[in-house]
C-alpha cells in the first residue's frame, strides 16, 4: 500500500466519526426543537450542527472518491468489473457503498438548504429532523462496521 493511500484512508476512517456525531448532534437538536413545548422551546440555530453533518460528509464523499482513485481494492475491481461485481467486498467497496453515501449526502444536501429557506422555526426543525434521520440512517447501514462479516473494517485506522 502506498503511503498516501493510507493516508486518505486513515482520514476517511477517522472523518467517519465527525460524520456520525454531527448526525447525532443534528438529530438531538432539531428533535428537542421540533417536539418542545412552544413556551420552552430552545431558540438554539441548528446552523452549526447542519455545517458540521454536511461539511464532514463532503469531506467525507471527495476522500471516498480519491481512494477509488488510488486504493488497491477500487483497483482490483476496475480491472475486471464483471467479475468484480461478484465479489463481496469488491462490490461493496466500489458500488455499494459509495451509492449509498452519495443518496446520503444528497438527503442531507436537499435538507440544510430546506431548512434555512424556512423562517418557521418548528417547521424547519422537522425538516432538519427529518432530512437528518434519514440521511444518517442510510449512511450507518453501509458504514464497513468491525461487526459486518465479509466488509468488516476498524473502528480506527489499523496503521498511521
Ligand atoms: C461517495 C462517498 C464514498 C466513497 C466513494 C467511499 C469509498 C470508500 C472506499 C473505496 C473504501 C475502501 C478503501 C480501501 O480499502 O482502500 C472505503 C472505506 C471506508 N469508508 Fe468510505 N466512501 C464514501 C463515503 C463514506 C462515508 C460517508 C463513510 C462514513 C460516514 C465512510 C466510511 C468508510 C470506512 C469506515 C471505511 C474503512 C476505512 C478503513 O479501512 O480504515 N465512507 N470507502
Amino acid at each position: 500500500m502506498s503511503a498516501l493511500h493510507l493516508l486518505v484512508l486513515a482520514l476517511h476512517n477517522v472523518n467517519r466519526w465527525l460524520v456520525v456525531i454531527g448526525g447525532a448532534w443534528l438529530i438531538a437538536a432539531s428533535a428537542s426543537q421540533a417536539f418542545a413545548p412552544a413556551t420552552a422551546r430552545a431558540r438554539g440555530s441548528l446552523r452549526r450542527p447542519w455545517q458540521l453533518y454536511v461539511g464532514s460528509l463532503h469531506l467525507q464523499v471527495v476522500l471516498g472518491v480519491l481512494l477509488l482513485l488510488i486504493s488497491p481494492v477500487a483497483d482490483a475491481a476496475w480491472s475486471d468489473l464483471g467479475a468484480a461485481m461478484r465479489v463481496r467486498q469488491l462490490r461493496f467497496f466500489v458500488l455499494e457503498h459509495p451509492a449509498v453515501m452519495v443518496l446520503g449526502l444528497v438527503i442531507a444536501q436537499r435538507g440544510s438548504v430546506r431548512a434555512r429557506h424556512i423562517l418557521e422555526g418548528t417547521r424547519a426543525a422537522r425538516i432538519s429532523l427529518l432530512h437528518a434521520a434519514l440521511s444518517l440512517l442510510l449512511i450507518l447501514t453501509a458504514v464497513p462496521w468491525p461487526f459486518r462479516d465479509a466488509v468488516a473494517r476498524g473502528w480506527w485506522p489499523a496503521r498511521w
